[in-house]
């Protein structure tokens, strides 16, 4: 519960009152502390009891979320968190941002969605503003969420407020806050978007309201199939590169050097992550759906599924002619999906680790912030970086970019190196060397 002092104050710095918050996770956890940095009391729902537990006890398990601003928002009553929905009873306005993966067959899996409005419609009070955060495909809100929430007879619209923004938050990423991130909201009805605008517009510093709740759960779609496709492209243009004998990284450089017109992707093992490989195929279900279908977003998950056998292969060559693939020894460093996050969803490092280990080979990893691995019945445990263990590779490959990791020591003590993000650009290396794209002839 909100301690009394917190109660007395939650109307917020406009009067606006309490903000709940379901599904405390990458998103939802640094979106409660947003509004808490702004005077909100916020009170924050999850199901997994270890989260709340670990919060509870001041400790984050979010990397841009530090220690000290739970255990203070916590200590000021600022924040309470809990697993029961009840609570949100005393919340002005609810946000979710509970997960929306996909499901074995590939399609859109909103049952945390579902089941997070079900939790919340037995305590939803006249006059509440609900707003939807989670990536979603159009028609989410009106379809799913609606109904669900109107079970107990309050009408969106009349007695309770629905709105839906999409999440931009981009985890790892210190220079921009989330406050400062353009935020698209929609509602409902004209009075559920100005309840929206209203409310996010004492956080975020531009709000960018549209037309229906349709068009904002698109314009994410939009965002991240277009990072898919352009990503998946350069990485076809990174292979061609290696056929060519070009380093597409000088040639990206080069390109980038346009004022107008261009805009630079990089190539990498994989796209990864909860959002961008993921997305795009709730697009492609709903236009499939209405008789239709995107062959960008298809070829380009062709193309990103592809990369990682593509990287076996070179680093296949890179080995040879001292050493086979089967046999021999492969350090990757870093598995996560992107630098400096401790989140693995969706890791081209796990097809990597995959079918390396199913091609006969012995694989070691090191990250700094995933201590172990699993994929089926096998396990791995991260290894200590030592000069020892370097020597000890046939391999080095590098696969994720995190910024503690010591590319000098790397450099000076592997037999060889196959590097994915070009951070061996420009160093000389004692052993063998090849990126991504860089044209080596193997
Ligand atoms: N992670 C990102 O970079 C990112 C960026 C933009 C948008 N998004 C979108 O935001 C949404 C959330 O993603 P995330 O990365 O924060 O996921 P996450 O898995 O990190 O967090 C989701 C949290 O919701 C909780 N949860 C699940 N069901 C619940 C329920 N019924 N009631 C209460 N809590 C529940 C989970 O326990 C978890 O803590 C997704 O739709 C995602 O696509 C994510």
């Amino acid at each position: 519960m909100l301690d009394k002092a917190a109660k007395a104050e939650d109307n917020g710095p406009s009067g606006i009152g309490a903000i709940g918050v379901i599904g405390l996770g990458y998103v939802g956890l640094p979106f409660a502390m947003a509004f808490v940095r702004r005077g909100f009391s916020v009170i924050g729902i999850d199901v997994d009891t270890r989260k709340l537990e670990m919060l509870k006890s001041g400790k984050s398990y979010v990397r841009d979320v530090a220690d000290a601003e739970i255990a203070n928002a916590l200590a000021a009553g600022k924040l309470a968190v809990s697993s029961r929905f009840s609570l949100l009873t005393e919340a002005s306005s609810i946000v979710i941002c509970v997960p929306t993966p996909l499901t074995a067959e590939q399609a859109p899996d909103l049952s945390f969605l579902t089941n997070a409005c079900r939790q919340l419609e037995p305590h939803l009070q006249q006059g509440q503003l609900v707003i939807i955060e989670s990536t979603t495909y159009p028609g989410t809100t009106r379809e799913v969420v609606q109904p669900l929430l109107e079970l107990g007879g309050l009408r969106a619209g009349e007695s309770f407020y629905l709105a839906y923004s999409p999440e931009r938050i981009d985890p790892g990423n210190t220079d921009t806050p989330v406050e400062d991130v353009p935020k698209v909201v929609s509602g409902l009805t004209a009075l559920c978007l100005k309840r929206v605008v209203s409310l996010y517009s004492t956080v975020f510093s531009q709000v960018v309201p549209v037309s229906s709740t349709d068009t904002a759960e698109a314009a994410k779609l939009l965002e991240n199939s277009f990072r898919l496709v352009n990503i998946s492209f350069i990485n076809e243009f990174a292979k061609l590169c290696d056929q060519l004998h070009l380093d597409i990284w000088e040639v990206i450089r080069a390109a980038g050097t346009k004022p107008y017109g261009f805009m630079s992707f990089h190539p990498g093992p994989g796209i990864g992550g909860h959002c961008i490989p993921v997305d795009p195929l709730y697009m492609q279900w709903k236009a499939r759906g209405a008789g239709t279908e995107s062959r960008f977003i298809e070829l380009s998950r062709d193309m990103n599924e592809s990369i990682p056998s593509y990287i076996v292969s070179r680093v296949e060559q890179l080995l040879l002619p001292e050493r086979a693939l089967a046999g021999s020894n492969i350090l990757i460093c870093g598995v996560t999906y992107k630098r400096d996050v401790a989140d693995l969803r969706e890791s081209s490092a796990l097809l990597l680790m995959e079918l390396l280990h199913l091609a006969g080979v012995a694989v070691a990893y090191y990250d700094p912030y995933i201590p172990t691995v699993r994929i089926g019945q096998a396990s791995w445990n991260s290894i200590a970086l030592t000069d020892a263990a370097i020597a000890a590779a046939d391999c080095v490959l590098i696969h994720t970019d995190h910024a503690a990791l010591p590319i000098g020591q790397i450099m000076e003590h592997a037999a060889a190196i196959y590097d994915t993000r070009n951070v061996t650009r420009g160093r000389s290396s004692r052993g063998k060397l090849a990126r991504l794209g860089d044209g080596s002839q193997l």
